[in-house]
């Protein structure tokens, strides 16, 4: 695996010579689209989130350094990096990616940046919910029928994946209100619903997927399948559909009251998750509620890669706006990996916990939720039990 050296190579560069910078910039460029166009495309991932979001950093780090030397078209500056299968479905609006923070000061410069752009401090409070690890969705219902779904593609133009109407909990094909609107959320496979979906895919003599969010985009794109394994939708938002929102939507209603309708007519939100949809008054209160939903991270049925704490005042939201990539009112809160990628250094056999003889894998060290893994004892069934 090449990609965590990507990292290294452009790592080490700083403080060497304008054109070899400048070489190693280009190529970080190329390793970060080739990431995205196999993680949105084939649905693998060449590099894990953690590599992936500091090769990033560093890359925007050097653009801001370089502004001149920068691309129109880098993929720092463009909704999944401009990697993602694009489709031939307008979205009725963009479709957003998120800014990233990971600490508690960087949370508390979103804060800043938020009252900046208002010109005042934020009154009407935050939200806190999981940022579910899946794939991004908008669906369409139009008097209570669900229409059409739409992947996120590029934010402007997604495909059509209208054929998985009918399989996704907490998406009804038929609502008891004759609604239009559009739901924007992730669908993800639950654990068991994932552990399902492994054992339906190897009866048809398939292979098991990667991981839980690998294999919903898989399963959203793949249209040919003789089966279709359950997945999971949890709305995240909603917009108007054919200028009709109005009565469903009232303008002044807050991000929650919005999810709020959109669960009275029958549709999952982030709310009914167990991790649930929080308000609250201050930035603090709702690093509170980060931490509290990072300490159920390992009990909940779905994985989560971060906590999003957004705006709750859509008149907020309107007065900051958005940018190119993301909104300036909403921003992810990321958790520590629990998934890596690292080297495979060599097979060795010991003499397990319990007693028997069991294959364990030398990896390249590699930090994994707090810890600095170097060994994994290799399980029959083709699993590993990580140890630091
Ligand atoms: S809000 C305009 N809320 O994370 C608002 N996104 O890494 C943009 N995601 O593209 C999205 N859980 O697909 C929002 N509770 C949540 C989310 C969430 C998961 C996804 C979403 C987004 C991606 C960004």
């Amino acid at each position: 695996m090449t990609t965590p050296s990507a990292l290294e190579a452009f790592s080490s560069m700083s403080g060497t010579s304008e054109a070899s910078g400048r070489a190693a910039y280009e190529a970080a460029l190329d390793h970060l689209r080739e990431a995205s166009r196999t993680y949105y495309g084939a649905g693998y991932s060449l590099m894990d989130d953690v590599t992936y979001d500091r090769l990033r950093l560093e890359v925007k780090a050097w653009e801001e350094r370089h502004p001149d030397a920068v691309g129109p078209g880098s993929p720092t500056d463009q909704v999944a990096d401009g990697a993602a299968p694009t489709g031939d479905v307008a979205h009725t609006t963009r479709l957003l990616s998120l800014d990233n923070v990971f600490t508690p000061e960087e949370l508390a410069a979103w804060g800043a940046s938020l009252k900046r752009r208002l010109g005042h401090e934020p009154t009407g409070g935050f939200t806190v919910e999981p940022k579910m690890d899946g794939a991004a969705i908008a669906a369409r219902y139009r008097d209570g029928r669900l229409v059409q779904v739409i992947t996120r593609g590029d934010g402007t133009q997604g495909e059509d994946v209208s054929h998985v109407i009918g399989t996704i909990v907490g998406l009804p094909e038929q609502l008891p209100l004759p609604v239009t609107f559009e739901a924007r959320g992730e669908v993800l496979f639950t654990q068991q619903q994932f552990e399902e979906a492994n054992e339906l895919r190897t009866a048809h003599g398939g292979a098991v997927f990667a991981n839980p969010r690998n294999g919903a985009a898989g399963t959203l794109r793949a249209k040919d399948r003789p089966y279709q394994p359950t997945m999971t939708f949890w709305a995240y938002g909603a917009v108007e559909l054919d200028g009709e929102g109005e009565a469903f939507l009232p303008a002044g209603a807050t991000h929650a009251e919005t999810l709020a309708a959109v669960a009275r007519a029958g549709v999952g939100t982030t709310a009914e998750t167990p991790a649930g949809l929080h308000v609250v008054d201050t930035l603090d209160e709702a690093r509170r509620k980060v931490d509290e939903i990072a300490a159920m991270r390992a009990r909940l049925p779905f994985g989560i890669d971060g906590v999003v704490i957004k705006a709750d005042s859509v008149a907020e939201q309107t007065a900051v706006g958005v940018g190119s990539r993301f909104p300036y009112w909403a921003v992810a809160y990321k958790l520590p990996a629990v998934e890596r990628q690292t080297v495979l250094r060599d097979v060795i056999w010991e003499v397990g916990r319990t007693g028997v003889l069991a294959p364990t894998a030398v990896l390249a060290p590699v930090e994994l939720d707090g810890s600095t893994v170097t060994r994994a004892t290799l399980l029959l069934s083709g699993s590993a039990i990580l140890r630091g």
